[in-house]
């Protein structure tokens, strides 16, 4: 049986999109469902040019309804993954998928984590502090801004000419090379027969 995964994202969306393409003919692992919080999202075009469902949702509706909750379980998803998704989950969704749940931060853990630090403004910290090295690091997801168990990191260079563009441009190509990876491996473990 497939697993079927939920992507949440609020921004551009390049993750998900890479997500998509990795798992397009997997047998194992299957997109269902795109969700954001943001209605002028880049990730809803892709959500429609990809042909995956997409799930506009309010805050208020995230934190007072049922409807994001009821949605993924009629779509029978099993895994969720946060791709650039800015807002805190609620307890009861964590609850739901406990070891389930993960995301992806654009520097290394602990470093450079927590409220406000979210895409070009961890970069900007990062070449504000004059750090030599940065990274990715994949992460369960907890009640608090990124500080649920480290799954994997990695990292690179941070030269004395980089800018904000050209650090991002260094860390998405780390994101593309190696979430779906780690998200693969992941399911996989979970889905291997227990002794
Ligand atoms: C990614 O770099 C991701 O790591 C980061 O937002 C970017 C989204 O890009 N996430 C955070 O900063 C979360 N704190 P994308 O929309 O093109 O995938």
């Amino acid at each position: 049986m497939r697993t079927r995964l939920a992507i949440f994202a609020s921004g551009s969306g390049s993750n998900a999109e890479n997500i998509i393409s990795y798992f397009r003919d997997s047998q194992e692992v299957s997109i269902s469902l795109i969700l954001t919080n943001n209605p002028s999202a880049g990730v809803i075009e892709r959500a429609d040019r990809l042909g995956i469902e997409c799930c506009v949702f309010s805050k208020e509706e995230f934190y007072s309804s049922k409807r994001i909750q009821n949605l993924l379980k009629e779509r029978e998803v099993d895994f969720v993954v946060l791709a650039g998704f800015l807002l805190l989950v609620p307890p009861s969704l964590i609850q739901t998928y406990k070891g389930k749940i993960i995301n992806i931060h654009p520097a290394l853990l602990p470093a450079f984590g927590g409220k406000g630090f979210y895409g070009d403004r961890v970069h900007a910290a990062v070449l504000e502090s004059g750090q030599s090295m940065s990274g990715i690091s994949i992460h369960h997801v907890t009640e608090k801004f990124d500080e649920g168990g480290i799954i994997f990191q990695a990292a690179c260079h941070v030269d004395r000419k980089d800018s904000i563009k050209s650090l991002a441009l260094k860390i998405h190509a780390l994101e593309y090379k190696f979430f779906p990876v780690v998200l693969e491996k992941m399911i996989s473990v979970q889905n291997a027969p227990h002794e």
